[in-house]
């Protein structure tokens, strides 16, 4: 039965930072939203699917500075490989945007002036770290120091990498600014908030009217209760974002122009797909279209308080649902570098099809907010049994070698086939239903209830005894099978595209929802290929080892002699830049192991003239300090000293690197320590 009267979706994934690669963990948000969106194409919805990189703020810019490029072009390349990563996995956007855009700054502007016009901005002065040599204020992630939890020295101004605690910059030991060391003083400044009570009350009705789960609805009535706090939509430079008209000095704070991003995606998608017959007002003014938010539980009061509040100040519309996720956790914890279970999306890809992930993650993603949980061994065991040993191998057992035997024509589907193919057509209603919820792992649950019934009766029927005696009651079997296996295939089609687009190749018949209801006419088919592989554990492990760090790891790869071709060159550097650098021989006069540091070993560098500098240097993996002790290497004498935890580092040594290893470079023989290298 097709869905009434067609419907039109506008359906969004949050924005992933630009200063990341996508793993494992993003991939449950862009694959459970892909999931639902290809659903409402496939039973005749419109749909539309937007996303882009959320590209501003002070990690962005940080990341930039550390990689000496500009922001611009880091945003640029991380797009690329964002979207490279996402179409890898099938995650088929109708448009993939940016937050630095020029869209994107208009409606940022139109709705920070629709605060404005409603009196919802207003201006304090705050007080925040500043260092007064750089004369620039420190956000928590430029402010360094003691974790006044477990004192690990070096640690960010939000948070201890060691012991996970979180406070105030005020609260570190030691405190300094990160990038040069001096202690940071307190300074005010002018900052603009909003006053979120002006939507305090509408918020209040907001939040209740089925827009998010209850789940989520109880938890933000906790914070409806009290009065809500402004919030601080500014940002002092240097920030890399958008101006604020008609200011100096600041920046829009980048969660104000982030979900804003949304509204810049479907202007950008309209512009380029100008034959879609409607207009940015009809999706975000009336009420046409419905808008469905994906997003995971830690961004939900941004989208459930701030962004409502927006659209509303704005007259635009606010969403009709916010889907909320959990956590993803890998064998039971959180995402782990050490253990190598915080696997990157390139890294899967190197390693597995994504038709495994994309039918795992259907299995346990459901509508409510619950973590879930990617067990290994389970994936390995459950996309086995399942994916390949039920509809899979039901494919081929009846479409192989079988159908050679009877000139690989299907006929008609006989009386004992026609009460199976009635139960799995009558589970069609079902499949919408959990489809339209979310409740995938329903959907495979059922999907493979019905799976095992088909398997059943081929089973019973075995064609392939009966094949030589009787060929037309084999043929019969066949035929069920085949129907069964291609009904079944439908069901899972928003899940596993590319599975079942092979499938349909070989059957002949694309899937169109509204013509289950009909079997496949009779038919000579194509030879079959086989769909897909079993997912082999050997390959699970290898993928985990390869995404533990360098120092964890088993031999080094051979080196690559195209190192330049997979390394891009850095953007060019003027004579001028150049000379800033001040490269010496120096010669290596101590080495020596650093207690507690995998890495490091700590280098007395001799500059000549009784100049010498402590370095430390991560060479460990390479070298042991008795092969250093002694010989000339190139350092740059002129870097800023940096504060480690354990000392102070005051030049660096000049080595190249491969995957097998580092290599300290050397000037040639005659040279001696103090010679300026240029
Ligand atoms: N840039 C913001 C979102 C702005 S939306 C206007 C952001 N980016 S993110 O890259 O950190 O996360 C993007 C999405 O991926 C978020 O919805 C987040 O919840 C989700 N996930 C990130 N890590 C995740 C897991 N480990 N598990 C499940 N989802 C996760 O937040
Ligand atoms: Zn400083």
């Amino acid at each position: 039965m097709p869905p009434s009267e067609p419907r039109r979706l506008l359906v969004t994934s949050a924005l992933p930072y630009a200063n990341g690669a996508i793993h494992l963990g993003h991939l449950v948000e862009y694959l459970q939203t892909d999931i639902w969106a290809r659903y409402h194409r496939l039973v005749g919805n419109t749909c539309f699917y937007v996303c882009a990189d959320d590209t501003h703020g002070t990690p962005i810019m940080l990341r930039a500075q550390k990689e000496g490029i500009a922001p611009e072009a880091l945003i640029a390349r991380m797009s690329e490989e964002h979207q490279r990563d996402f179409e890898a996995f099938g995650i088929a956007f109708d448009h993939y945007g940016s937050t630095h855009s020029a869209e994107n700054r208009k409606h940022t502007e139109v709705i920070y002036a629709a605060l404005r016009a409603r009196g919802a901005i207003v201006e304090k002065e705050i007080e925040q770290a500043y260092c007064p040599k750089e004369e620039m204020f420190l956000p928590d992630r430029l402010i360094k120091g003691d974790c006044p939890r477990c004192k690990t020295a070096d640690q960010y101004g939000d948070s201890c990498e060691s012991c996970g605690a979180t406070y105030a910059p005020t609260d570190l030991g030691n405190a300094h600014c990160a990038s040069c060391g001096t202690p940071p003083v307190r300074k005010g400044s002018r900052h603009l908030f909003v006053r979120l009570q002006h939507f305090q009350e509408w918020l209040r009705a907001w939040v209740r009217s089925g827009t998010v789960p209850d789940e989520v609805a109880n938890k933000l009535d906790e914070w409806l209760k009290d009065d809500l706090r402004d919030w601080d939509i500014s940002r002092d430079e240097p920030y890399f974002g958008f101006r604020i008209p008609g200011e100096e000095k600041l920046y829009f704070y980048v969660w104000l122009d982030a979900p804003v991003g949304y509204l810049a995606s479907t202007e950008q998608l309209l512009a380029k797909r100008n034959d879609l017959g409607f207009a940015f007002e009809d999706v975000w003014q009336k009420q046409g279209f419905e808008i469905h938010h994906f997003l995971g539980k830690d961004i939900v009061y941004f989208h459930t308080l701030f962004w409502p509040a927006m659209l509303h100040a704005a007259g635009l519309r606010t969403p009709n649902k916010v889907h909320v996720h959990g956590f993803l956790t890998v064998d039971g914890a959180k995402m782990s570098k050490s253990r190598g279970t915080f696997v990157s999306a390139r890294t899967y890809l190197e390693h597995l099809d994504p038709v495994y992930l994309r039918y795992y993650y259907a299995c346990k993603l459901t509508a409510r907010v619950d973590d879930l949980d990617l067990n290994l061994e389970d994936f390995v065991d459950r996309v086995n049994a399942d994916l390949v040993g039920k509809l899979v191998n039901l494919a081929s057992r009846a479409g192989g070698s079988l159908l050679e035997r009877l000139d690989r024509r299907i006929g008609a589907v006989p009386p004992s086939g026609r009460a199976l193919l009635t139960e799995i057509r009558a589970a069609q209603r079902e499949i919408e239903e959990a489809y339209e919820q979310g409740d995938y792992a329903r959907v495979t649950r059922t999907t493979m209830a019905l799976a095992d019934r088909a398997n059943k009766l081929f089973n019973e029927e075995a064609p392939w005894k009966s094949v030589a005696a009787d060929p037309e009651a084999a043929r019969g079997s066949v035929s069920t099978a085949l129907n069964a296996a291609r009904l079944l295939a439908a069901f899972l089609a928003p899940i596993v595209p590319t599975l079942v687009a092979d499938l349909d190749a070989f059957l002949g018949e694309p899937t169109r929802w509204s013509a289950l209801g009909q079997d496949l006419s009779p038919r000579v088919l194509g030879p079959f290929r086989h769909l897909l592989a079993r997912l082999e554990g050997e390959k699970v492990r290898a993928m985990i080892d390869a995404s533990k760090p360098a120092d964890a790891t088993p031999p080094p790869l051979p080196a690559t002699p195209s190192a330049l071709q997979k390394d891009p060159l850095s953007p060019e550097c003027s004579i001028e830049d150049f000379g800033k650098i001040d490269l010496r021989v120096a010669r290596i006069a101590a080495a020596e192991h650093v207690e507690g540091a995998g890495k490091l070993l700590k280098l007395t560098l001799d500059l000549g003239g009784g100049t010498t500098k402590n370095v430390f240097a991560g060479i460990k993996s390479s070298y042991a300090p008795e092969q250093l002790v002694g010989r000339l290497t190139v350092c740059v004498a002129n870097l800023a000293p940096r504060k480690m935890r354990f000392g102070t580092s005051e030049a660096m040594v000049l080595a190249a690197s491969n995957d097998a290893g580092l290599y300290i470079l050397s000037p040639d023989t005659g040279a001696e320590p103090g010679l300026r290298v240029k």
